[in-house]
């Protein structure tokens, strides 16, 4: 139940190109593009053909290997120069989910770690980490279904905000990875679906997932949250992460932020679904994650048909940080942490380095 082998996947490697479904183009169409050099990836992360943390990780880390074919008849110095300039564009494609920089940094890595090996065997083992990158996820996804899955009760109405499902990852999803997994185990839940305006991801992408895979699940507009809630059709709230902060305040899609004080106000709990690789311990506190502020176009026009006046002025904040005291739990594959996230974060690392060292 709710995971059907045939689902559609959002990144495939064909072990020579990467091919990437066009996000832009569902529910109405399904498409998929092949890609043969690093420069059209980073196009397709900027452009979100692929998006969501862990797809964009994994999208680069094969970008990484693209340019490593690329760069592969070069002498060893330049290779590796030419490895930093295809990390340095496919970092500048977007700001805020860590997971892009954690999978090049871990690419770099490989070069950084096998100093006497040669081009060749270098190309060899980038190409085997950008696989382990991919296959980790899938796992990753599937323990924090399963680790979220307990969470939620039979017969529990679940809003969820943006796509944090199968195609934000490589499989499975995170948020809707404790969705699939509580449908999977017999709960009967019911979804509401925030359509996530501007880029509209829960409209298009999570109620097609749930369509898909006959999770019964309602689609909502962002403005209709708190009523619903209000209600007494809402009993729990799962989102994704983009980038989780050392102390626990959480960047995700815009408006998450308003469901998690919706959440505090109706004495609802509000979790964060994300793995490890989206913690960023090198910030501190939310106010130091980058935001990404995108085309205005995206909220002055619906499809190409302008929908306000010229001349207003537009912001387009692509991602808002909820503060970690709004937060009832970050469900994670190496289980679930609670306030205070700063302890538990920091002890979630100690046991993953001693998992790591087994
Ligand atoms: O702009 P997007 O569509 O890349 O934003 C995606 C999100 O905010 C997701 O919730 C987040 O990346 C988690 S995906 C498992």
């Amino acid at each position: 139940m709710g995971d059907p082998a045939n689902r559609v996947r959002p990144i495939t490697w064909t072990g020579e190109r990467l091919r990437l479904l066009d996000q832009t183009k569902l529910p109405t169409e399904i498409l998929e593009h092949e890609y043969r050099d690093y420069q059209s990836v980073a196009e397709a992360i900027r452009t979100m053909i692929v998006r969501g943390a862990p797809a964009i990780g994994a999208s680069a880390a094969y970008g990484m290997v693209l340019g490593a074919f690329e760069f592969r008849d070069r002498p060893r110095d330049e290779f590796v120069t030419g490895m930093k300039q295809v990390a340095d564009t496919l970092a500048e494609t977007r700001p805020t989910a860590v997971n892009l920089f954690w999978a090049l940094r871990r690419m770099l890595q490989v070069i950084d770690s096998h100093p006497e090996a040669e081009v060749e065997e270098l190309v060899q083992r980038l190409t085997a980490e950008a696989d382990a990158i991919a296959r980790e996820d899938e796992e990753t996804c599937r323990r924090i279904g399963d680790n979220g899955a307990s969470l939620i009760k039979d017969g529990d109405g679940v809003l969820t905000h943006c796509n944090a499902g199968a195609l934000a990852t490589v499989d499975y999803g995170t948020a809707l990875g404790v969705i699939r997994s509580a449908h999977r185990q017999g709960k009967k839940i019911h979804v509401y679906v925030d359509e996530t305006r501007p880029y509209l991801q829960g409209a298009r992408l999570t109620a097609w997932e749930m369509v898909q895979e006959q999770i019964p699940a309602t689609l909502i507009t962002d403005s209709m949250a708190g009523w619903m809630m209000q209600q007494g059709r809402i009993q729990a709230a799962v989102v994704g992460a983009d980038r989780i902060a050392a102390n626990g305040d959480t960047a995700n899609k815009i408006g998450t932020y308003t469901v998690a004080v919706l959440c505090k106000e109706h004495g609802i709990p509000f979790y964060v679904a994300a793995p490890l690789s989206t913690i960023d311990l090198d910030i501190d506190s939310g106010q130091e994650i980058p935001i990404e502020e995108r085309d205005p176009r995206e909220i002055t026009h619906f499809y190409d048909r302008r929908i306000a006046p010229e001349g207003i002025q537009v912001a387009n904040p692509a991602f808002d940080v909820t503060p970690a005291e709004y937060i009832t739990g970050i469900i994670t594959e190496l289980g679930v942490v609670k306030a205070p996230y700063r302890e538990s974060i920091a002890a979630l690392f100690a046991k993953a380095k001693e998992k790591a060292n087994e």
